[in-house]
C-alpha cells in the first residue's frame, strides 16, 4: 500500500511568528496514521527545524538543480536538506508560470533533490483549456515522461497531480476527474508511489476524494496555513 501524506504548501507566506501554527498541527496530528508534510517558505525552515515537533516533517517549495553557484535568489537542494527539510516540491506550476520552469528543468531538479536526500514531491497538472481540448492524461503523461529521471522509487517520491484550474479557485476536481486521472497514474507508476490530488482541497471536500482508491493522501495551499483548517483535513485521511 502506498504511503498516506497531508502535505501542506504555504507558498509565499508566513513569517517566523506562524510558526506556531506548524506547533498547533503538531499537536492535532498526533497518534494519526498519515504523514504530515509542511513545505515551508525557505526563509522559515531552519527556525521551524529547531522547534520541538514530534509528527510534522518540514519541505521547501522548490530547489535549483546545482548544489552551489552563481545563481542569484536560488536556493539549492543541499540547503534545504541542512535548514532541516526532508522534502521538497517540485514543478509546481506557479514555478512553471512565474519562472518558466520546464519539464527538463523539473527532472533536473528531482535529481537535485535525490543527490541532497530529500524526497521530490513532484507537481502535473492541465490548465483548462488543455482539459477542454481532451489533452489531459496525454498532458500529465507528458509531463511525468519529461520530468522523471531514471531510478524513481516509493521512497524518494511523491506525486500530485493538480489541475491548474483547481489551484487557489474553489473549484475543486470532481471525484470522477480525479478518479480517472489518479486510475491512470496508477497504471503509470505501479502500485507503490503515492499519489496527492491537490486543488482547493478543504476539511469539506477532502473525505471524498480520500475515499477514491488512487487518492493517497493531498497537498493543500490556503487551508494548510492554519492548523484549525489543515488538522480536520489530515484527520479524514487518516480515517479514510
Ligand atoms: P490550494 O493550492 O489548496 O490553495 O488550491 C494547492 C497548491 O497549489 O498546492
Amino acid at each position: 500500500m502506498p504511503q498516506k501524506y497531508a502535505a501542506g504548501n504555504w507558498k509565499m507566506n508566513g513569517l517566523v511568528s506562524d510558526l506556531t501554527e506548524v506547533l498547533e498541527i503538531d499537536k492535532g496530528v498526533a497518534g494519526l496514521s498519515c504523514k504530515t508534510i509542511i513545505c515551508l517558505p525557505a526563509t522559515l525552515i531552519y527556525a521551524a527545524d529547531g522547534d520541538p515537533r514530534q509528527h510534522v516533517e518540514i519541505g521547501g517549495q522548490c530547489c535549483h538543480s546545482a548544489p552551489s553557484g552563481a545563481h542569484t535568489g536560488d536556493v539549492s537542494a543541499e540547503m534545504l536538506f541542512e535548514a532541516g527539510a526532508t522534502y521538497v516540491i517540485v514543478g509546481h506550476s506557479e514555478r512553471r508560470a512565474d519562472h518558466g520552469e520546464t519539464d527538463s528543468d523539473v527532472r533536473a531538479q528531482v535529481g537535485a533533490a535525490w543527490r541532497a536526500g530529500l524526497v521530490a514531491i513532484l507537481c502535473i497538472g492541465e490548465t483548462l483549456e488543455q482539459r477542454e481540448a481532451g489533452e489531459t492524461l496525454s498532458v500529465l503523461m507528458g509531463q511525468l515522461d519529461g520530468s522523471l529521471p531514471e531510478g524513481v522509487t516509493p521512497e524518494a517520491l511523491i506525486v500530485a497531480y493538480e489541475p491548474v484550474w483547481a489551484i487557489g479557485t474553489g473549484k475543486v476536481a470532481t471525484p470522477e476527474q480525479v478518479a480517472e486521472v489518479h486510475d491512470a497514474l496508477r497504471e503509470k507508476l505501479g502500485p507503490e508511489i503515492s499519489l496527492l490530488y491537490g486543488g482547493s482541497v478543504k476539511a469539506a471536500n477532502a473525505a471524498e476524494l480520500f475515499a477514491l482508491t488512487n487518492v493517497d493522501g493531498a497537498l493543500v495551499g490556503g487551508a494548510s496555513l492554519k492548523a484549525a483548517d489543515f488538522v480536520p483535513i489530515v484527520k479524514a485521511l487518516s480515517d479514510s
